[in-house]
């Protein structure tokens, strides 16, 4: 079996973690949602994250394959298209499922958006693979309907299914959300796999301040996590997770990260200056007495 190598980097802004997986042996790599820092007071995006990955890569020389998007993330912009045209071997993927997604934000932005952004969308149960690295794609919707487990070797990259243990799991009132599918997500793809699978979060919260921790195991899972353990009921999940979402904020970069990550992180079209921009639809909230 394949030894491979995985270095995560934590972008404390968005708490997300971005992973780069790599076969030592043939220098290939792929790199599983990776940031680019924005700014929403100025409109500027940095490379102070893609930096980080660029030294990894350098340091280990490693070739770089493909980005792999668990799901349209909703709290940071995908930095794909800026590690693409550092290079250029790199091919954008996410799942099909992401056509929903669009259909959906298309109406809110008054946008077309289009699959054909990305370099490859994949199904569930598919086997991809990337000079040196085979993944296997685990679809894994509730979250969002477009979300997807990333199986490689014994490593699973779950995005923002299953967060760490003491966290718990992905909200799920995004359009199109259903803590019913991230219940049977959870429970039918993930909790099926072997308990030595280990697992790698999409996000640490870090709850209480404790320090970062981003990989668990599915055994670990089944018996600590604190929303859906191996005995969890749907019902019991189902009506404890909707009750939480009623109360979660919108996310602040939600906005720029949809429209952005719906594009594969490419910048909307040039206007005749050369210039991007982002739209904010506006709306009046109505008074309920
Ligand atoms: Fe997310």
């Amino acid at each position: 079996m394949t030894n491979y190598e995985v270095q995560d980097f934590f972008h404390s802004a968005t708490a997300t973690l971005t992973y780069i997986v790599s076969n030592p042996a043939t220098k290939d790599a792929i790199i599983i949602d990776p940031v680019w820092d924005f700014d929403f007071s100025t409109g500027k995006l940095a490379d102070d994250a893609v930096a980080q990955y660029r030294q990894y890569l350098e340091e280990k020389k490693l070739r770089v394959l493909a980005v792999v998007e668990s799901h349209i993330h909703a709290d940071h912009i995908s930095s794909a298209q800026r590690l693409k045209n550092l290079y250029p071997d790199i091919k954008v993927g996410v799942s099909s499922r992401v056509k929903e997604v669009m259909e959906v934000f298309s109406k809110t932005f008054s946008e077309t958006y289009t699959l054909s952004d990305f370099d490859f969308v994949f199904s569930d149960r598919e086997h991809l693979v990337f000079g040196g690295i085979e993944i296997d794609i685990i679809s894994t919707p509730g979250h969002t309907p477009a979300c997807t487990s990333i199986k490689i070797g014994e490593m699973l990259f779950v995005g923002d299914s299953i967060f760490m243990p003491d966290f718990g799991t992905g909200r799920c009132d995004f359009p199109l959300g259903s803590a019913e599918n991230l219940y049977d997500s959870i429970r039918e793809k993930i909790y099926t796999l072997p308990e030595s699978t280990q697992i790698f979060v999409g996000h640490d919260y870090q709850p209480g301040g404790r320090e970062l921790c981003f990989q668990t195991s599915v055994g670990e899972q089944k018996k600590k996590n604190v929303h859906i353990r191996a005995d969890t009921k749907k019902e019991d999940f189902v009506k404890f997770r909707e009750a939480r979402d009623a109360n979660l904020p919108t996310p602040k970069l939600l906005l720029p990260s949809i429209q952005l990550n719906l594009r594969a992180g490419k910048l909307p079209e040039q206007d005749s200056a050369g210039k991007s921009f982002i739209k904010i639809p506006l709306s009046i909230k109505e008074k309920h007495d």
